[in-house]
């Protein structure tokens, strides 16, 4: 059966090195270069990485796995590829519901992906016009100079906040990342998603390494290493015990090698019969996990020698690290160098993401090679649309109230719901989809692929090297992976809502405790 279902028409990766890239592109992203350096040095450093090493290869490789498989088995697109999967194993066709949250959750994120990304191109066009402007006053030698060579430091840390002042400029940046997504999602899977692709991700290699080793050399190795490394058990065990690590590590394992939300199922879609499976899904995970890391290799030792605090994550790129690099040599160049970087990460990530609902679009396996085109140019500028208002709607959530009163900065949509109360638009999305939508279309993924299809179509289709592999596979993804990201999901949902609740309550109570005992005058 599963020859027949991909139909003639479907488009494929050229080969296996355009679905690694592909697949790497889609995977690293904001995720490994924000998100996991923060998330790491707050949660334990090396405590933390062990546990996150873990979660990538205990629950998310067989997760990976499992929607590649589903993908390539089943052809068309996610939704209609799992409801055939599901008939064909005498189950019922409703099984597709996994991948419509799966696809909107790709689509909530897209949303505000894009506006973070937008940001990002706005300090590239900055370092940019600032070496320029630089190179112009001083002569060609101005290039040795550091970043935002003509600001003080306030200027340097004020540059972000000054951006979330400007709504039209934040606009009128997502507009221009949204149109270059919609364009490449457009073109296809060959002409537009892999090409994007091979231009791109080599390209972020090159300049990661690039940082990493000058980082490295010139800025203090030593911190870096022991922050991101060495294990900091007091923090690691106050995470432990509330159970947030977890939490974290697989939220963060998910997010960052794009699973739950259809998308691997999406680009297995497109992948060839004589690739190996297996392998192709160890070299993107091992390559998301080493581009976090080093990552951070790349961003600490030039803070910590500047002297500066390695906090939060948006904050950590876009001011920190600008500071940090204005006081090194050559750090104008290696500002541009950054955030060209992060800005290809972004686009194969937001690529990717938009490609979920597109493939859905044209995913007919009846449609004629010129139809599908057509279909494919109409839903991608259609999404793209409606990606970009509400992506308005996040840009205009994130001016402060003190510069203007726009509706969505004061606006939160979901306040009823414990989990989301005081949440505006943004982090709506971001709490809704990370939280809740990711984990629960891993979670229904693992079930499908370990309970609802057979042992027998899946050790046809994985073609695992042995099968002991094959039986290994299948136990964690039965057992191990429904377990801990159900576990997860309870967490988010229930759990720490509660909590948050309770400490609520109890500083509220400790406060009229406190009003009580204070005199009144
Ligand atoms: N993995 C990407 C990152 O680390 C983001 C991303 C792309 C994503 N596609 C996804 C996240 C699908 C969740 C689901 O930045």
């Amino acid at each position: 059966m599963s020859e027949s279902v991909s139909g003639s028409e479907q488009e494929h990766w050229s080969g296996k090195a355009a679905f690694i890239l592909a697949a790497v592109g889609s995977a690293v992203g904001l995720g490994n270069l924000v998100r996991f350096p923060s998330v790491a040095g707050s949660a334990g450093g090396g405590a933390f990485v062990l546990v996150y090493f873990l979660c990538v290869v205990l629950i998310a490789l067989p997760v990976l796995i499992a929607e590649l498989f589903i993908g390539r088995r089943g052809g068309g697109s996610a939704v209609s590829a799992v409801a055939r999967l599901a008939k064909a194993e005498g189950n019922s066709s409703m099984w597709s519901l996994f991948c419509w949250i799966g696809m909107i959750a790709s689509f909530m994120i897209v949303t505000f992906y894009s506006v973070l990304a937008g940001w990002v191109l706005d300090f590239v066009v900055l370092s940019f016009s600032d070496l320029m402007s630089n190179i112009s006053a001083n002569g060609i030698g101005a290039i040795s100079n550091g970043a935002f060579a003509g600001m003080d430091d306030e200027e340097i840390t004020g540059q972000l906040g000054a951006l979330l002042e400007s709504p039209v400029k934040m606009i009128v940046m997502l507009a221009i990342f949204n149109v270059i997504t919609v364009f490449i999602v457009s073109r296809g899977v060959k002409g537009g998603i892999e090409t994007a692709a091979k231009v791109m991700m080599p390209a972020f290699f090159a300049l990661l390494l690039v940082l990493t080793v000058f980082s490295i050399i010139n800025g203090d190795a030593g911190s870096a290493l022991s922050f991101l490394f060495k294990p900091d058990m007091g923090k690691f065990m106050a995470t432990l015990s509330d159970g947030s690590i977890l939490l974290q590590a697989v939220g963060q394992a998910f997010f960052s090698l794009s699973l739950g939300s259809a998308m691997m199922i999406t680009y297995g879609l497109y992948m060839g019969r004589d690739q190996d499976l297996p392998g192709s899904a160890r070299i993107v995970a091992v390559a998301d996990t080493s581009v976090a890391l080093i990552a951070g290799l790349a961003i600490f030792p030039i803070v910590f020698a500047a002297g500066l605090n390695p906090d939060g994550g948006l904050t950590l790129l876009f001011s920190t690290f600008p500071l940090a690099l204005h006081q090194i040599p050559f750090g104008g160049v290696l500002a541009i160098a950054i955030f060209l970087m992060t800005l290809f990460a972004a686009l194969t990530s937001a690529i990717a993401l938009l490609e979920v609902a597109v493939a859905f679009a044209d995913g007919d396996l009846n449609l004629t090679r010129e139809q599908r085109k057509r279909r494919r140019l109409v839903w991608s500028v259609l999404l793209g649309i409606l990606m970009f208002v509400i992506g308005v709607g996040h840009v205009l959530s994130q001016v402060p109230t003190s510069v203007q009163d726009n509706f969505f900065n004061t606006w939160t949509p979901l306040d009823f719901i414990p989990m989301f109360e005081g949440k505006t638009l943004l982090d709506t999305f971001d709490k809704l989809s990370g939280d809740v939508l990711l984990p629960l279309g891993g979670f229904l993924t693992a079930i499908f692929a370990g309970w609802v299809m057979s042992s027998s179509s899946a050790r046809e289709e994985i073609r695992f090297n042995s099968e002991r592999t094959f039986r290994i596979w299948r136990f964690l993804v039965r057992w191990v992976c429904p377990l801990f990201v159900g576990l997860v999901l309870i967490y988010a949902v229930i759990v720490a809502p509660l909590r948050a609740q309770m400490e609520a309550r109890g500083s509220d109570a400790k406060q009229t405790i406190e009003e009580m005992a204070a005199p009144k005058d």
